[in-house]
């Protein structure tokens, strides 16, 4: 007799997983035969590069790397995510101290606040917002505290409306611009306001840049590492996942405040050892070599976008354009919960989107859009939304 052992009481009070619901249900209406076409996720369509898959193809037979790589990580892969942080945003990074490898930005995220808060400490959260930063908070028996982002502030948190009470029991918080599910891109003055903020009130800040490489109209994303201080209240988590289709892949970094990579390795020396050393090659191969396919993804990302929202226009759904990121997001025609729209969506458009309030209580009143299929699918996706006569 098999026993039906019960889960800890970590793992039980664990976030449901909103999302999972949307992915059996989409799942069933394929299975039923029907052409969904899936805009609900955010994984990206195109292939790695070549020359980064081809970089691995030459390392994978490296005897070298079938050995157990060093375990904080190559020297050689920090080496070029210092210099990428200095062709790229002019930051200078010490790559001994001030860089730390992750197992994608995700693993990082849930692990920053094991290695810098304690139970019933109080975390900051955008709402919306990315739902793996609940995980990791729940993981550390945390306390989250949200900051909406409205359309009237530019989806951006306002420090001013956080009462100081709560702002001084904060020990973390954590913010992502380019913006999912938003789609919104941050200012310099708002990472300085930030640094001013966290500075106050002794706040580690994780600024999640996993966008950082798409911003439309031709404004490149800023980083939060370019405005004075950021080293000293925080670090940011940088991810090949987008930035270089190697969502597979599973390689991000994180860069900044040295005492937080600190903790970071600390922990990781705990769980695991590094990566396999021939994706370490891949990935600085990434950062150093040609980045053609980063501009020609972005040019990509951004004629989906004007061809959707042109689109959404046709069929009368006000649209706002998203200035970053590879999502739109979109209000739902008034009189709708955006849990109902995405459903009926999904029954009579077979058309999948996630709605709102998955992200937090905040995202009610929106659907978000993936622009990962083409063209000429986002477009059908449109028209078919414009047959159920809903605008
Ligand atoms: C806002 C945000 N942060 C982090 C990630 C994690 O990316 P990865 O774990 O693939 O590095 C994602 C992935 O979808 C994301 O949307």
């Amino acid at each position: 007799m098999t026993i039906e052992f019960p889960f800890s009481e970590l793992l039980e009070q664990l976030p449901k997983q909103f999302f999972a619901s949307l992915v059996a249900k989409v799942g069933e209406k394929i299975k039923a035969g029907h052409d969904v076409i899936n805009l609900g996720q955010g994984n990206p369509d195109q292939p790695t590069p070549k020359h980064i898959v081809e970089a691995m193809q030459r390392a994978a037979v490296n005897p070298k790397y079938h050995k157990y790589s060093p375990f904080q990580g190559y020297s050689f892969l920090k080496e070029a995510v210092a210099a990428f942080y200095a062709r790229e945003y002019g930051v200078e990074v010490d790559p001994t101290r001030e860089v730390a490898i992750l197992f994608g930005g995700k693993a990082g995220l849930v692990e920053l606040p094991l290695c810098l808060v304690n139970p019933g400490d109080v975390v900051l959260v955008p709402d919306p917002g990315y739902p793996d930063y609940w995980s990791g908070i729940a993981l550390a028996r945390a306390r989250m505290e949200m900051m909406p982002l409205v359309v009237e502030q530019q989806f951006l948190p306002d420090y001013s409306a956080i009462p100081a009470a709560v702002a001084d029991q904060a020990k973390l918080m954590f913010l992502n611009y380019p913006n999912n599910p938003t789609g919104a891109t941050a200012t310099k003055e708002f990472f300085a306001e930030t640094v001013a903020f966290a500075a106050k009130h002794g706040i580690a800040v994780v600024h999640d840049f996993a966008y950082g490489a798409i911003g439309f109209d031709g404004k490149k994303p800023v980083s939060f590492l370019e405005v004075d201080g950021a080293k000293d209240v925080g670090v940011e988590i940088y991810t090949f996942s987008k930035t270089y289709n190697m969502a597979g892949w599973r390689v991000a970094f994180a860069v900044g405040n040295e005492r937080i990579i600190r903790a970071l390795e600390l922990l990781q020396d705990h769980l695991y050892v590094s990566l396999f050393g021939a994706v370490q090659e891949a990935a600085a191969a990434a950062l150093l070599g040609p980045q053609d396919c980063v501009n020609e993804l972005v040019a990509l990302y951004e004629a989906r976008r004007n061809a959707f929202i042109a689109a959404l226009r046709e069929i009368g759904w006000e649209a706002p354009a998203p200035s970053g990121s590879f999502f739109a997001w979109l209000p739902v025609p008034k009189g709708w919960s955006s849990a109902e729209f995405a459903d009926v969506l999904l029954e009579r458009a077979h058309v999948a989107v996630a709605p709102g309030i998955g992200f937090g209580e905040h995202g009610e009143g929106y659907v978000r859009v993936g622009l990962l299929t083409d063209e000429a699918r986002l477009c059908e996706a449109a028209e078919r939304i414009g047959r159920l006569g809903l605008f």
